[in-house]
């Protein structure tokens, strides 16, 4: 079928399985052109099939040569319909890695669930044995409670008072100022924390440390997202920032889990980039797009494959094993983002931001070609006027 891309406010509701395999390849070169390095050899990615997942899953696989499972929600292929990005990603990645010689299998399932941990477990049992790395790099507005049933859906709201910024509307390049009310009750925070925070993340280290299938000396990683003050009401200071505290603290949680086979857990501060659930936060978009201009102007500019490798190569596998952490024993690799040179630039450019000069100050085209790359569309190389195959299968999954 011919595939164009329709989307509906910050979501796109196809995706172009020759546009993502594309996406997949180029984020496969550029691991193979960095080098590979002294990396895990056996990984579980949870959250695999788009955003920092998928790039982990791609920098463990053709950094490290690491045999990888990967965990995900995605909509598989019929004819007629397409499937989701992390979908046609999946199966690219994994196309790739058994060209290469490498494992690499997926469960398609809600990572929440016990059914989905309890086959993750027997997978690794099979195939693998022991696992040495765990990423946990979930993203969901709603969470249904394993041992409960309750169903908690996650809410972007400021707590105290309302919040009133600039925010874009990234199709249309018109920028206005939102006022965004702030949470009801404490509950508002409580349902976030259920989704966002860090539960889920100590199900899956429990599960999998009881099973057997953790390694010694294992290590696992979460991550997070600090940025600057300008969003701190609606991202740190807000209900997501409260999930985002819980998670940070689980680390030290999880730590005391792992104690017996000498595991490690880290939270590694990531930068804002544009994926499905970053543009789903108002006020963030137009941060990136000013950001982005500000970082390619002093070339240090990353996607989610350079922060990936830049977290492998040099903090979590270091040649002296010493992995860099901050006062708050977090990786930070968005380092380049805080530094103040950088935050001084896009702090006066947002003063000055506006629908007129948006085009000229920010790189809004370059974040737009983001948002469209993620779901297959906006490459160069690929004829979205010509039929293509929408019914792509995921090699491990029947
Ligand atoms: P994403 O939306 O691209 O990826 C989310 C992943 O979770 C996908 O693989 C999806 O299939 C999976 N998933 C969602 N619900 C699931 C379920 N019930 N069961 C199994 N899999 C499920 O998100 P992104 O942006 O890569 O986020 C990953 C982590 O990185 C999050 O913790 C996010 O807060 C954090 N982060 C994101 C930043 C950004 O700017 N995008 C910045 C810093 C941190």
């Amino acid at each position: 079928m011919i595939i164009k891309p329709r989307t509906r406010g910050f979501i796109c509701l196809t995706s172009h399985p020759d546009g993502t395999a594309q996406n997949i390849k180029n984020q496969i070169d550029y691991v193979k052109k960095q080098g590979t390095f002294q990396g895990p050899k056996k990984v579980l990615v949870i959250g695999a099939s788009t955003g920092f997942g998928i790039s982990s899953r791609i920098t463990a696989a053709f950094g490290a040569g690491a045999a990888t499972i990967g965990v995900f929600f995605e909509k598989p292929t019929a004819p007629g319909k397409p499937g989701t990005a992390g979908w046609y990603n999946s199966a690219a990645f994994e196309k790739e890695a058994q060209a290469a010689g490498l494992y690499a299998k997926s469960i398609n399932g809600d990572a929440f669930s016990d059914e989905v941990k309890q086959q993750t477990i027997d997978l690794i049992k099979k195939d693998l044995g022991q696992i040495d790395l765990v990423v946990y790099s979930l993203a969901s507005p709603r969470r249904t409670h394993p041992k409960t049933g309750v169903a908690y859906s996650s809410v972007l709201k400021p707590i105290g008072q309302p919040f009133t910024n600039k925010t874009v509307d990234f199709h249309s390049g018109v920028v206005s100022d939102i006022s965004i009310a702030p949470i009801e009750s404490q509950e508002d925070i409580d349902n976030t924390i259920a989704v966002m925070g860090g539960e889920d993340w100590k199900f899956w280290m429990e599960d999998l440390h009881k099973a057997g299938v953790l390694a010694p000396n294992v290590q696992t990683v979460a991550y997070s997202y600090i940025g600057p003050e300008l969003t701190f009401p609606i991202y740190r200071n807000g209900t997501i920032g409260q999930a985002k505290n819980d998670l940070e603290a689980t680390a030290t949680t999880i730590d005391q889990i792992l104690s017996n086979i000498n595991g490690k857990a880290y939270v590694s501060v990531n930068k804002a980039l544009v994926t499905q659930s970053s543009s789903a936060i108002p006020v963030v978009p137009l941060y990136i797009s000013l950001l982005y201009k500000v970082m390619k102007d002093k070339n240090i500019h990353e996607g989610t494959i350079e922060q990936m490798y830049r977290l492998f190569n040099e903090r979590l596998y270091t040649t002296d094993g010493q992995v860099p952490v901050d006062e708050q024993g977090r990786i930070r690799i968005d380092d380049w983002e805080m530094r103040d040179d950088v935050q001084a630039e896009v702090s006066k450019l947002w003063n000055e931001a506006t629908t007129e000069n948006l085009e000229e100050i920010s790189d809004i085209k370059g974040y737009r070609d983001d948002f469209f790359n993620l779901f297959g569309f906006n490459f160069d190389n690929i004829d979205y006027d010509a039929e293509t195959n929408e019914v792509i299968e995921i090699p491990s999954i029947q």
